[in-house]
């Protein structure tokens, strides 16, 4: 569905992605797994648009990179911020509305969707985004990111700073969204929980890919459990 080949891209003449290659299947989950200012965050607007690219990024048969970022998300990818960025003085559904811009045609049934995924938001409708906790920020930021009706969903950490218990409602929801039909790309700090929902993993360094494999088969990786799991 998705296939990079020799990404690189950064910030004015500063170089932040070197060489990346990865390739996503429809229908399954890939994380890119790494520590802060690994270049994670960059790959992810790279992909989306927002930053410019060389190299090739190929979304179901046609060259995405160089395309402005609207026109990406008609394509069908939607990225999901780090930071959640819900719009605080507006209510959860009006959030919600505000990802459906380009979806208005399907915007009820992708609003069932949202609601089945996450009852929370359907029960707290009218409150103030605001208002709302960082777990439950991030499920309406998803939420939100779903009412465009993605085929790719990226998410950019989406348990950062959250409790663990949030952190297992938010890995618990991208399984489900996978079996609504979406292909999720997500990049994580937290390595365990990431790579133990993954069908492919890459780690990233400074840039570049340092390894890939199966989520299992990197979670039983000494170089991975070394420097990410504590073990
Ligand atoms: N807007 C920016 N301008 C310049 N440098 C940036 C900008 N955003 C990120 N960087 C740098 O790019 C590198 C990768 O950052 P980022 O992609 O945000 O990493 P991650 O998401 O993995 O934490 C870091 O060295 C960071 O300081
Ligand atoms: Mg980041």
């Amino acid at each position: 569905m998705l296939r990079i080949e020799n990404l690189n891209a950064g910030y004015g003449d500063m170089p932040v992605l070197r060489n990346i290659s990865l390739s996503i299947e429809q229908g399954s989950i890939v994380s890119v797994v790494g520590s802060n200012g690994a270049g994670k965050t960059t790959l992810l607007m790279a992909i989306s648009g927002i930053i410019k690219s060389k190299g090739s990024i190929i979304f179901n048969d046609e060259a995405i990179n160089g395309m402005a970022a609207h026109t990406i998300v008609q394509r069908g990818i939607v990225h999901v911020p780090e930071g959640r960025k819900i719009f605080p003085e507006m209510t959860v559904l009006e959030n919600l509305m505000m990802g459906a811009f380009l979806q208005q045609k399907d915007y009820r049934q992708n609003l069932e969707k949202v609601f089945a995924l996450f009852p929370k938001l359907s029960e707290r409708k009218k409150q103030m985004g605001g208002t709302m906790s960082g777990g439950e920020q991030q499920m309406l930021a998803i939420g939100r990111g779903l009412m465009g009706n993605p085929k790719l969903l990226l998410l950019d950490e989406p348990s950062l700073g959250l409790s663990p218990l949030f952190t297992d409602v938010v890995f618990g929801a991208i399984h489900e969204i996978r079996k609504i039909g979406v292909t999720v790309l997500l990049v994580e700090q937290n390595v365990y929980q990431s790579l133990r929902i993954s069908d492919k993993g890459y780690v990233i360094e400074t840039g570049s890919i340092v390894l890939s494999g199966t989520g299992k088969e990197l979670l039983d990786n000494q170089e991975v459990k070394k420097a990410f799991l504590g073990m």
